[in-house]
């Protein structure tokens, strides 16, 4: 397997709320990717954090009562903790009112200013603060209102800055065509495509009547336009977060966000890279909602779900697990109570659980604890696993994480229906079957040893207990670990308590 480098990215989330469970899923699925290419001895850095200037956020500090940065420490400290109860493994966490971000973001403003591609001119539009963002009349909702928060717009004029972004639509067009795999799936990049060649309007990169934001370098009576400083994240953390040589991980290779911010990642930041002469990203993967009664989770429609009880009840696994497998990553999909529960008890805890138990019990049984040697007789099963090896990769090679899952979930169900057929304890009863039970209680325990590896991105800490159950180095999860029957045999089983015990009531 090569070594290659793996830089990943979430969106920098906004300090104006407190983070909820469509948070958690975007930086859960970073996760997951960057755990498996570390598992592919990639060169991995992972990337997420805050976004605290702008409108939004000195108007949310105003209603709390406190100064736009004391407002972004407190929440900004909160999405940090949120990533944390989640096992984020990210490698840097960046917030945009760190100071060396300022001062990078001024110097690409600067490089884009003298390059040609900035001029000043007047400005009025209608104008979402939830978005931060201009809209033109054929965009809005009916009585005025944003597209997709649903409330009014305000119509604001100013004398701006402007980025040419109309100067890059053929070279835009070009990467596209170039890079068809560029966006995933395809028809976010047929929809960004679609922007493009429909003709693009000058970026208004300054706000004269807001003071929260990073001076214009050159005319520091105007602060530069949140989203053009929150992009610019991606870049300034590698020279800052990243130690000595951060910048061998440029370009990113997989972007993740919602369709929700379709337009300024793919056709805004590729034409603020090309200004500032920088190469550009290798891939962005946009996820659906989050849904929640049948609606984008968010505060603007106040349908929120507080991850942290589901945490507390279930454990982080579960919510990993459950977001990665029921969700279809890149399609909008339902978060529920009853469908979170029915998924712990039905899968986590009765398919895998149970079968770690059934597994470890039977090997101390028959076997005093110890798994026996491989007879070879299991040919279908270790091709199975090698099948299902080589799918899980081209899922994350496809940025599909949910197909990964699943395709780790056959075997978890090839195990059992091994269990069922082969019936170790009648097996057990009859010394003529001695090598029989050998083999079966071998390959359940190699099956399992492959499974829990391959399952470690979206399961880490119930996976590597699980190992330890087996007598494993929980440690060893390389993919070179997941072959089947590596380090198996011989090995001393020891057995845990439920992996995914019992849950009493559930968070509503
Ligand atoms: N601050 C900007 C992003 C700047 S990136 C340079 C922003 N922030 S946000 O707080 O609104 O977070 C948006 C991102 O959070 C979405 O793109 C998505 O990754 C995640 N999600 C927020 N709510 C979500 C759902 N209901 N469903 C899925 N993802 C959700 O936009």
């Amino acid at each position: 397997m090569s070594h290659d480098r793996f830089y990943i990215t979430t969106p920098i989330y906004y300090v104006n709320a407190d983070p909820h469970v469509g948070h958690a899923y975007t930086t859960i699925m970073a996760d997951i990717f960057a755990r498996h290419h570390r598992q592919r001895e990639d060169d991995v850095f992972f990337l997420t954090g805050t976004d605290e200037h702008g409108a939004k956020i000195a108007r949310a500090a105003e209603a709390a009562g406190r100064s736009p940065k004391a407002h972004a420490d407190e929440l900004s400290s909160r999405f940090r903790d949120l990533g944390r109860v989640l096992n984020a493994s990210n490698d840097f966490f960046i917030r945009t009112t760190d100071p060396e971000h300022i001062a990078e973001v001024q110097r690409l403003l600067s490089v884009m200013h003298d390059r040609g591609d900035i001029y000043r001119d007047s400005y009025g539009g209608w104008y979402c603060t939830p978005c931060e963002a201009f809209y033109v009349e054929g965009e809005l909702a009916p009585g005025n209102c944003c597209p997709i928060h649903g409330t009014p717009v305000e119509w604001l004029e100013e004398d701006n800055w402007f980025f040419r972004l109309s100067a890059y639509r053929e070279r835009l067009l070009a990467y596209f065509d170039e890079h068809p795999g560029w966006v995933v799936p395809t028809a976010r990049y047929n929809e960004a495509r679609r922007m493009i060649d429909d003709g693009l309007e000058d970026l208004s990169i300054s706000r004269s009547q807001i003071s929260w934001g990073v001076p214009v370098p050159w005319d520091p009576d105007q602060v530069i336009y949140v989203w053009v400083d929150a992009l610019f994240n991606y870049w300034t953390a590698l020279t800052y977060g990243a130690g000595a040589d951060g910048d061998r991980f440029w370009p990113p290779t997989l972007q993740l966000m919602a369709k929700d911010i379709l337009k300024f990642h793919a056709v805004i930041w590729p034409a603020l890279l090309m200004a500032a002469d920088i190469p550009l990203p290798q891939r962005l993967a946009v996820h659906g909602y989050v849904l929640k009664g049948g609606e984008k989770m968010s505060k603007t429609t106040g349908n929120l779900v507080d991850p942290f009880p589901f945490i507390e009840d279930y454990g982080i696994d579960a919510l990993r697990y459950y977001l990665s497998r029921e969700i279809r990553f890149g399609e909008d999909g339902t978060f529920s109570a009853e469908g979170f529960d029915a998924r712990y008890t039905g899968e986590l805890a009765n398919e895998l659980g149970n079968l770690l138990n059934r597994t470890v019990n039977m090997i101390e049984r028959y076997r005093g604890g110890v798994v026996p040697a491989d007879g070879g007789a299991d040919t279908q099963l270790s091709a199975e696993v090698g099948a299902r090896t080589s799918e899980i990769l081209a899922a994350y090679d496809h940025a599909d994480v949910t197909r990964a899952v699943e395709a780790a979930w056959v075997l978890v169900r090839a195990l059992n229906r091994l269990v069922e057929q082969r019936a170790p304890w009648v097996l057990a009863k009859d010394p003529d079957q001695a090598a029989a039970l050998d083999q079966v209680l071998f390959s359940l325990a190699a099956g399992l040893k492959s499974v829990l590896v391959l399952l470690w991105p979206v399961i880490p800490e119930s996976a590597e207990r699980a190992l330890a159950a087996l007598g494993q180095d929980p440690t060893a999860v390389l993919m070179t670990d997941a072959s089947f029957g590596h380090g198996v045999a011989g090995t001393t089983v020891h057995a845990v308590p439920p992996l995914f015990p019992r849950v009493e009531g559930r968070p509503e």
